[in-house]
């Protein structure tokens, strides 16, 4: 077993501890018991992960002298729906889950934001304590509190803020990700770079991130990024102002994600998205010279997309349909250099503007 790194998380409505560390998987149940102090865990997993991890989290659970139960979801974004919900929510009533009890996500995305959406839901809410096993769900999804589900008319329409009560990130898990869903997670960790760690960016683009890296290296990757999202929601844990910052690259990025039918991965969606924005930014004279060739070439080196082929009109419309619009403006985050963003507020037109000067133009 590798170091363990701790992130202390304050937020206004929960403080707690994100752990990294390769190897640590089987120290769940001891950490659970200690933290959580349940009377039942109800954990919850998908079809991917479950055959690799379940029966030695519940080992560890059960180790522990907790009594536990299992979902096991289908995997993918397409059963991120009600009746998933639902699914999970009966599961826990028929582990007799009490107030007391707990649920665990174990999984990427999908199974974090599903399970922490039921834990908010059941009983009025109980405690999550998330288990992330993709590169994105580590440095992005697990920490934070967003929860929500899909609905047919949109992503993540439905949900809450439920900070989970404990994250372990064990970075062995990331070795057996499909190498696409590994260099996904990469997008989430170029955005934390440029938005507040220059060190870090410039780091990726000289050592492009492989699963195959150091599992020492891995998880001081994960923890830092874990810390920078962290300074972030402890200060504005509602996303009403500074949190928006995290959007950077999201807007092109969702819109690009929506019209390839959820196809392409979230990450290099973001990835394609940050690469739009910062080319329009600096042809507006909003970045300084040389930004957008920087991060296109950091991108590049982690082997994600830096444009896209969809068309204008097609992007400006799912961006405009994003529940992140307010009104007849749509908030913007602006990379100005390496470590330095802002949010400027920008009118449909002059949108439309910035999605043509920025999509669309490599070759
Ligand atoms: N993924 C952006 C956020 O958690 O706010």
């Amino acid at each position: 077993m590798s170091d363990v790194i701790t992130v202390h998380v304050p937020t206004p409505s929960r403080t707690y501890d994100v752990i990294v560390g390769s190897g640590i998987l089987d120290s769940l149940g001891d950490r659970v018991a200690s933290t959580c102090h349940p009377d039942a865990v109800l954990v919850v997993t998908d079809s991917n992960v479950g055959p690799l991890y379940l029966q030695r989290v519940v080992t560890s659970l059960e180790k522990a002298g907790l009594r536990t139960a299992t979902l096991t979801i289908p995997a993918g974004e397409q059963y991120k729906r009600l009746v998933t919900f639902g699914a999970i929510l009966e599961a826990a009533a028929q582990a007799s889950l009490t107030r007391d009890g707990v649920i665990v996500a174990l999984g990427g995305g999908v199974v974090g934001d599903m399970a922490g959406f039921a834990a908010a839901s059941y009983m009025r809410g109980i405690e999550v304590v998330q288990v992330p096993t993709t590169l994105l769900a580590m440095v992005d999804s697990s920490v934070g509190g967003k929860t929500a589900i899909d609905l047919e008319s949109g992503k993540n329409l439905v949900g809450a803020f439920l900070q989970p009560s404990l994250v372990l990130a064990d970075v062995a898990c990331l070795a057996t990700l499909q190498p696409d869903v590994f260099v996904d997670g990469i997008g989430e960790i170029v955005k934390h770079g440029i938005l507040a760690d220059a060190k870090l960016f410039d780091e990726l683009a000289e050592h492009p991130l492989t699963q195959y890296s150091d599992a020492s290296y891995l998880a001081r990757i994960v923890a830092r990024n874990v810390e920078i999202k962290r300074d972030v929601v402890s200060t504005d844990e509602k996303e009403r102002g500074l949190r928006q910052t995290l959007n950077l690259g999201h807007t092109i990025g969702h819109a690009v994600e929506a019209a390839s039918g959820f196809t392409l991965g979230h990450g290099h969606c973001v990835a394609i998205g940050l690469c739009c924005v910062a080319r329009a930014a600096e042809a507006l004279g909003w970045a300084e010279d040389g930004l957008s060739s920087r991060i296109e070439s950091c991108i590049t080196a982690q082997g994600l997309p830096i444009d896209t082929t969809i068309a204008s009109d097609d992007i400006i419309k799912y961006a405009t349909h994003d529940k992140k619009r307010h009104g007849d403006v749509v908030n913007l985050v602006i990379p100005s250099t390496i470590g330095g963003v802002g949010i400027r507020l920008v009118s449909l037109d002059d949108f439309r503007h910035i999605v043509c000067l920025g999509c669309g133009v490599t070759r």
